[in-house]
């Protein structure tokens, strides 16, 4: 049976960026283009197997070898540190984490700072940094309503084009770090697979450098 390199890419706008790098680096599944539903897809002559994930799930798959390669943006490593090896910056899925508030916010340091985020971890280290008390408040979306309705003081979130935050008379008070999509490895898939890993990451990150 011929060996696969499987690829865990994530739903979505990034996902369907990043599978057009690949389709333009030889690696495409026709099917991928007019099938929605299905979640596995494979072109043996090109030995590539895609499977369509959650863009959280994607490192859970690779890290426990599901999949031996896959897409997930620096937030969410960031947020979960997975075992993984992290091959190439895709330079594309560029956002910023920021700490985000009303615009008139002013921090009063003599009470605890409730911060709203889907991003728990990364927050939490952001704050000890600066020695400042927290309590996180773990929500999944639309984050930035929590501080319009005053439940946090302020968000830490994903910071695109700018457009929900100005909708919703929100500002920037502080970025936290750039992002970008990553390509994260197995790591057993990297010592029995690494001819065909290194092959994808060379052609993949060809596609990468023209972004
Ligand atoms: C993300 C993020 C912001 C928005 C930022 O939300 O949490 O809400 O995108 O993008 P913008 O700067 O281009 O407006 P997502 O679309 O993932 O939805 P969510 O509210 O369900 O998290």
């Amino acid at each position: 049976m011929k060996d696969y390199i499987s690829v865990a890419l994530p739903k979505g706008r990034l996902g369907d960026r990043v599978y057009s790098m690949f389709e333009s680096a030889g690696y495409s599944c026709e099917s991928m283009r007019i099938n929605d539903r299905r979640l596995v897809f494979e072109n043996p002559d090109a030995g590539i197997r895609f499977f369509r994930v959650k863009p959280t799930d994607v490192a859970i798959y690779v890290e426990r070898g599901a999949a031996d390669i896959g897409i997930a943006g620096k937030d969410v490593l960031l947020e979960y540190s997975p075992d993984v090896y992290e091959l190439l910056d895709l330079k594309t899925g560029i956002c910023r984490m920021c700490v985000c508030g009303m615009s008139d916010f002013r921090d009063d340091r003599s009470r605890t700072l409730r911060v709203a985020t889907k991003f728990p971890n990364l927050a939490r280290r952001y704050y000890d940094e600066r020695s400042r008390e927290i309590d996180i408040i773990k929500l999944n979306g639309s984050i930035e309503l929590a501080p319009i309705l005053g439940l946090s003081d302020v968000i830490v979130d994903i910071v695109e084009t700018g457009r929900t935050l100005a909708e919703n008379g929100l500002t920037v008070l502080d970025t936290v770090l750039p992002i970008s999509a990553r390509l994260i490895a197995n790591k057993s898939a990297c010592r029995f697979k690494w001819d065909g890993i290194s092959a994808v990451c060379e052609k993949v990150g060809k596609e990468a450098d023209k972004q």
